[in-house]
């Protein structure tokens, strides 16, 4: 086995050569290429499906170099990366004039961010630059949380695969757009709007959500995203009995991902227990939700989760994945 210090050594070789290197972050696996390089954006939007005109997050070694990347940048941006990176929040910025138009799919802003995660960091560190990283899934799957979920995902579209274990996080970070006045939450995540707005001193309710993060220039914002290929349907506590009974009836068997009802879910039912804390659920969910996948269930029923704020990016990654997965919003009928 090589060593991680090895690889490292291997992965930047491979990026300077303009080839991808897949690399974990705290939130998800990245697929990564030179976000200085044309050429090896392209392979990333080859290998993952992606249409050409969906931006991708440049990852920065640190906040130093968030000015070769962005201009015009407000002071709130530097007092967001201050308090959170490294960690997961994007920013979206103007872009400079080294930024690839090939990389904002032509668009004046560029996402940056700081990732938390070791191999991440040293990886950046040694590369010297900014590493181009979308989520190392095909388009409108379901993010890798694991190099094994990578490997299934992208087989040979890749060519070296850092391990760098199981996400911390688990779901994408959260992207705010502070290039346009106001600052705009365009993808919910672990760091949570209430705490960017107390380093912010907007009052809640400035950070705008232009309809339910449904901005045209996220792709992630599209209302089908992180989709299994089994259907989906998130059904409130109150209904999750009635629905399931109806399935059994109509023989068909259901995974259930359920955080507070597991003596509801008798044995024609798969069952996958559920943090039920918002950052325990987070960091289960895509691995949850590949394993149900796999499973044979004809259906995936999700208890939906409380409505408190601190529920909202898992909620968001739920609804997509229903929506995703060809079933109808929060569809509650058996
Ligand atoms: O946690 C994450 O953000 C992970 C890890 C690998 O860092 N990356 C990730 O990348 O989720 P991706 O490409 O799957 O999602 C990035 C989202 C996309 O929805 C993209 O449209 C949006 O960020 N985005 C990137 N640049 C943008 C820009 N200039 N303006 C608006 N949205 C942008
Ligand atoms: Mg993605």
């Amino acid at each position: 086995m090589p060593s991680m210090a090895g690889e490292i050594v291997q992965a930047v070789a491979l990026l300077r050569a303009g080839e991808l290197v897949a690399f974990p972050t705290e939130t998800v696996y990245g697929l990564g290429a030179d976000a200085g390089n044309p050429a090896a954006l392209a392979k990333i939007f080859a290998a993952k499906g992606r249409p050409a005109d969906h931006p991708l997050i440049v990852h920065l070694p640190s906040t130093a170099h968030l000015s070769r990347w962005a201009r015009n940048i407000p002071d709130i941006a530097f007092a967001l990366a201050n308090a959170f990176w490294p960690g997961p929040l994007t920013l979206i910025l103007e872009r400079t004039s080294i930024v690839p138009d090939a990389l904002t799919g032509g668009q004046d802003t560029v996402g940056l961010r700081v990732p938390n995660h070791p191999v991440a960091l040293a990886l950046l560190d040694a590369f010297g630059s900014g590493i181009a990283a979308p989520s190392a899934n095909r388009y409108g799957r379901i993010s890798p949380t694991s190099a094994s979920h990578v490997r299934d995902e992208l087989g040979d579209g890749v060519s070296l695969v850092l391990d760098g274990g199981a996400c911390a996080v688990g779901i994408e970070s959260t992207i705010l757009d502070l290039s346009r006045g106001l600052p705009a939450l365009l993808r919910p995540g672990a760091i949570r709007v209430e705490q960017i707005e107390r380093v912010c001193g907007e009052s809640p309710g400035l950070i705008g959500s232009p309809e339910p993060f449904s901005a045209p220039r996220v792709s992630g914002s599209h209302a089908a995203h992180y989709a299994p290929a089994t259907p989906l349907r998130m059904v409130a506590t109150e209904r999750l009995r009635d629905t399931l009974d109806a399935q059994r009836q109509a023989g068909r068997r259901c995974a259930v991902l359920t955080y507070s009802q597991p003596g509801l879910i008798e044995s024609h039912h798969l069952l996958r227990m559920m943090s039920a804390e918002p950052a325990g659920y987070a960091h289960d969910l895509y691995a949850a939700m590949r394993d149900l996948d796999a499973s044979g269930a004809e259906l995936i029923v999700v208890e939906a989760p409380p409505g408190d704020e601190g529920w909202q990016a898992v909620v968001d990654r739920l609804r997509r994945a229903a929506v995703g997965s060809g079933t109808a919003l929060d569809d509650d009928r058996p």
